[in-house]
């Protein structure tokens, strides 16, 4: 029985975040700004992607060093062609502790209308949704393509209907954009079975223009929560969980399941690296172990030269067991490397200067 792998820093990887494609038909100011991905934005070629077989073989592998989550992203995931396929083929392998492995999917909710049944019918276990806004103007700048809120409302509400259960909305919050929706969100989901997730607006990546001031700190959104809704502290539902769970209270101050619960994901105030048990692999099977990092590690390749699962099995192990990446703790310390070329040996790629975007490793 083949035992968990460990970094260097004790964590063992027990969720694999897959991105199935680097389109997006949206272009969030903070993911894909128009400047950088114009109309004439070059996409990978059809043969540089991992096809549904060579996805499913490294799940596999994956699974049998611990992995117990895969969660598919983007780009925009629905629209890979015959994803049902591949989430029938990835629901039907077991994990370690002899369970189904749990299939989950971010999407931003725009083809949910339309796909949200065969999502469930091919074995799809949990959903994430993005919306940014309940505000139909302010979500339309957002999302920079003039896509209606009503829409991905409407994908939201096939989603339960197709028996979707433990839906989350994910809005990342920009000081000067969406902050004043972040009551309104919250109004309209709490009492609704969704969570709303609020993110910290982070760095990812290279074009988005960070900056602090346009960060509003997880803290200040509970104190503004709290202040229209009582709120208690919940315990994470696992370890190594993204986001800290705040659940409705009734008028005795206890946490009402029936009003449910928010959260927030603090990667700039409250860095989270400590449990981070996530590994990315992008669409055409580069292995990151960070959201931030520069250089990812080729699978394809091994995928393609005739390599046995023994050898794949062997590379992965010792990938993860040199990871030291912990950039959101590095960057609260200001210690944040202009170029993390801090693993003892180079990844087989060429190596990049810039960080890797989200809309390529997913989020
Ligand atoms: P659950 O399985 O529902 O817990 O989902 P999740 O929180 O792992 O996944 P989701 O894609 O919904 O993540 C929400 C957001 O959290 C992402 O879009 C990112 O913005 C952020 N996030 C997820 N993983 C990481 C991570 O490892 N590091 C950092 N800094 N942010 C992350
Ligand atoms: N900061 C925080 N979250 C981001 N996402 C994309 N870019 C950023 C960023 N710069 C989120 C999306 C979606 C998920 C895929 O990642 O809103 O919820
Ligand atoms: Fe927006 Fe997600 Fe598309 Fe990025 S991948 S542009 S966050 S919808
Ligand atoms: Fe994990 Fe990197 Fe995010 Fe830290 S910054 S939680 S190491 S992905």
């Amino acid at each position: 029985q083949p035992t968990l792998l460990r970094d260097t820093r004790g964590r063992a990887l027990r969720d694999l975040r897959i991105s199935v494609t680097d389109r997006c038909n949206f272009r969030c100011t903070y993911c894909m700004p128009k400047e950088v991905f114009g109309k004439d934005h070059v996409y990978l070629p059809r043969s540089a992607l991992l096809d549904f077989e060579e996805i499913t073989r490294l799940a596999r592998l994956f699974i049998a060093h611990g992995v117990g989550k895969i969660r598919l992203t983007g780009g925009e995931p629905l629209l890979r062609k015959d994803l049902g396929q591949l989430i029938g083929q990835l629901a039907a392998l077991t994990t370690l502790e002899g369970q189904p492995l749990e299939v989950t999917l971010t999407t931003n909710g725009s083809l949910l209308q339309r796909q949200a049944r065969s999502l469930k019918n091919a074995g799809l276990s949990r959903l994430s949704i993005s919306l940014d806004s309940l505000d139909d103007a302010t979500f339309r700048r957002m999302n920079d393509v003039d896509f209606p809120v009503a829409k991905v409302l409407d994908g939201i509400a096939a989603a339960q209907a197709a028996g979707f259960e433990r839906i989350k909305v994910n809005m990342v919050v920009k000081r000067s954009t969406n902050a004043h929706d972040i009551l309104p969100m919250a109004a309209h989901f709490r009492g609704t079975g969704v969570t709303l997730r609020f993110i910290e607006y982070m760095d990812v990546g290279a074009t988005n223009g960070w900056c602090m001031d346009e960060v509003v700190p997880s803290a200040e959104i509970i104190t503004r929560l709290q202040a229209q809704f009582p709120l208690v502290p919940l315990e994470p539902s696992a370890p190594g969980e993204t986001a800290q769970r705040w659940g409705y209270a009734n008028a005795q101050g206890q946490h009402d399941p029936a009003l449910g619960e928010v959260g927030v994901i603090s990667s700039v105030t409250q860095a989270f690296c400590g449990g981070c048990n996530r590994a990315r692999l992008s669409t055409e099977g580069q292995l990151y172990l960070c959201l931030f990092a520069h250089q990812g590690w080729d699978l394809r390749s091994l995928l393609r030269n005739g390599s046995s699962d023994a050898d794949i099995s062997a590379r992965i192990a010792q990938i993860w067991g040199q990871r030291t990446d912990r950039y959101s703790e590095l960057r609260t310390q200001g210690l944040a490397p202009e170029n993390q070329g801090n693993a003892p040996s180079q990844p087989t790629t060429t190596v990049q200067r810039k960080r890797i975007e989200m809309s390529y490793i997913g989020g």
